[in-house]
């Protein structure tokens, strides 16, 4: 194996990491306020070092608009989804959901509050394991037919958060309810309990309430030949004493 240091803000490491590379797997940066000229850099370096197929872990959303909810994720993944097809190297898109591994992190301490309470409203959201998003992209990685295509990786699915606490109320006996507060609400309940406020989460929540994040696909289970792991069989792992 040989590692070689490409850092995403330095366009000649880039370069000289990718040269003598066919197939590139870009993940997606974490640097949200600078990572589309991140991207635009990861790209040119790509072309200039002759990589010939470069696959892209982008996001998953129905609509969005510089005004949406989802904009902050959504922005680098479009510009970056855009200058793939017209660059001319061959691409295949990953369009990954949200991880259903995250979704604890949404609820918070549910089985305390006996409350899910995020300003949702009745909006759904698709959700697949990320052990199952990363089996799909090995899969599309060591095998033929992927060149220009777009997969969806998000459930089969989709789920609002009354769902989830009927789930979690079923596995554990407790009374879970869903409160969807107004965004003002919920930001001023986290300002009194002195939290901060994540604008990625926020923004996940929100793009939720609006319908955004209502998309799902049988891709995952195409590519990796079985059913998805359920919400209920996940919350079971989480939440059965
Ligand atoms: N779909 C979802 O639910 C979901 C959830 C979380 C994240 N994501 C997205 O997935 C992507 C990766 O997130 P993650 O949580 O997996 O992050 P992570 O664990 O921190 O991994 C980020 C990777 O990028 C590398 N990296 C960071 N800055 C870099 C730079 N300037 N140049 C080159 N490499 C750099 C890191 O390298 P080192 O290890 O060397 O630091 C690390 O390998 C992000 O775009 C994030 O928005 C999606």
């Amino acid at each position: 194996m040989n590692i070689i240091l490409g850092d995403y803000n330095d366009y000649p490491s880039l370069v000289k990491a990718f040269s003598g590379i066919d197939k590139l797997l870009f993940v997606s940066g974490t640097d949200l306020p600078n990572r589309t000229s991140q991207h635009e850099r990861v790209l040119n370096a790509a072309k200039e070092a002759g990589v010939k197929h470069v696959t892209y872990t982008s996001g998953a959303f129905k609509t969005v608009t510089p005004s949406s909810p989802f904009w902050l994720f959504a922005e680098a993944h479009i510009r970056t989804e855009q200058w793939l097809k017209e660059s001319g190297l061959n691409y295949t898109l990953l369009k990954n959901g949200l991880y259903m591994d995250y979704l604890p992190y949404f609820i918070g301490n549910v089985l305390e509050t006996e409350t899910i309470y995020l300003p949702a409203g009745n909006g759904k959201i698709s959700l697949a394991l990320r052990a199952e998003m990363a089996e799909s992209t090995a899969t599309v990685l060591t095998s033929e037919g992927h060149t220009n295509k777009t997969y969806h990786f998000v459930g089969t699915e989709a789920y609002g958060y009354e769902d989830v606490a009927g789930y979690i109320s079923e596995i554990t006996g407790k009374a879970i309810s869903y409160i969807s507060p107004t965004e003002e609400e919920f930001r001023d309940s986290l300002r009194k309990t002195g939290q901060g406020i994540p604008e990625e989460f926020m923004g996940i929540v929100l793009a939720q309430a609006q319908g955004d994040a209502d998309i799902t696909s049988g891709d995952i289970e195409k590519l990796i030949g079985r059913t998805l792991t359920p919400l209920k069989t996940f919350l079971q792992g989480i939440y059965k004493a």
